[in-house]
């Protein structure tokens, strides 16, 4: 299946940012959003607003730390839409830090969040991929994972777990089903808000005021991968502001 129209989509992360830009951006274009994120509220107004200019979404109060949320989540798409042609892995956190300050819980949560929040992505949408003989995974990676720099060990690091899963996924999957990782620079997002180090919080707000691009760039990218023939495989791409060193 070519193109966008028809297609369901789930997105975890989808109640802001780059999740949201790409439901609105998604939908525009036909296809049924299945939003997944923690706050009702937001997840609610996304849907309404999507329902509104006459695309169709559903959403579930979904935390990706916990295994069964994520199996709901696409559930909830396979069961009201009789399919899932598209998991996008995109709930994410990054409350970066030094390692020297020893922020141990900061590392679990980076970990929950962002590597094992996947894999329950992957754990739930698997089986019905291969059932279906058909499936996407698309996987918010960071450019953070290809420029290593000091306060980003952990966050890095799981991103670049993630890299690697989704390259040995890519591999397992075979011929039907396709993987995509994408790797954005600063997008203008609440991600800041993440962070629990204050400095570092308004160092991230102060170079996303000064570079950063829109979450729509990033929605425009995944629908690019999403948009292309199944037998078209994007592996990976890096979008960044010009400006980003
Ligand atoms: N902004 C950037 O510069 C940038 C750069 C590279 C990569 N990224 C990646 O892009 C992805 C999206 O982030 P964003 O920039 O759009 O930031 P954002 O606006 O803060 O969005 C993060 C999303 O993740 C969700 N989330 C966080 N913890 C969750 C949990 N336990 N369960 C379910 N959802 C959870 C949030 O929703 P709730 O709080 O409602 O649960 C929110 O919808 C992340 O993976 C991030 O690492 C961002």
């Amino acid at each position: 299946m070519t193109g966008i129209a028809g297609k369901v989509i789930a997105i975890t992360g989808a109640s802001s940012g780059i999740g949201a830009a790409a439901a609105r951006h998604l939908a525009e274009r036909g296809a049924i959003v299945v939003l997944g994120a923690r706050r009702a509220d937001r997840l609610e107004m996304l849907a309404a607003s999507i329902a509104s200019k006459g695309g169709k979404a559903s959403y579930l109060v979904t935390d990706v730390r916990q295994r069964e949320d994520v199996a709901g989540l696409v559930g909830l798409a396979t069961d009201r839409y009789g399919k899932l042609d598209v998991l996008i892995n995109n709930a994410g956190i990054a409350p970066i830090s030094l390692l020297d300050d020893l922020r141990v819980d900061d590392w679990d949560d980076m970990i929950d969040v962002n590597v094992k929040g996947v894999l329950y992505g992957i754990a739930a949408a698997l089986p019905v991929f291969r059932r279906q003989g058909f499936g996407h995974f698309v996987n918010t990676l960071s450019t953070a994972g290809l420029k290593i720099v000091p306060t980003m060990a952990v966050y890095a690091g799981s991103k670049n777990a993630v890299r690697a899963i989704s390259e040995g996924l890519r591999q397992e999957v075979g011929p039907s089903l396709r993987v995509t990782t994408i790797s954005p620079g600063y997008v203008d997002t609440e991600l800041p808000s993440s962070m629990t180090d204050s400095a570092l919080r308004e160092q991230g707000q102060a170079s996303m005021k000064a570079m950063a691009i829109p979450a729509s760039a990033i929605a425009e990218a995944m629908a690019f991968a999403i948009a292309q023939p199944d037998s078209v495989d994007v592996g990976e791409i890096v979008i960044r502001p010009t400006a980003q060193a």
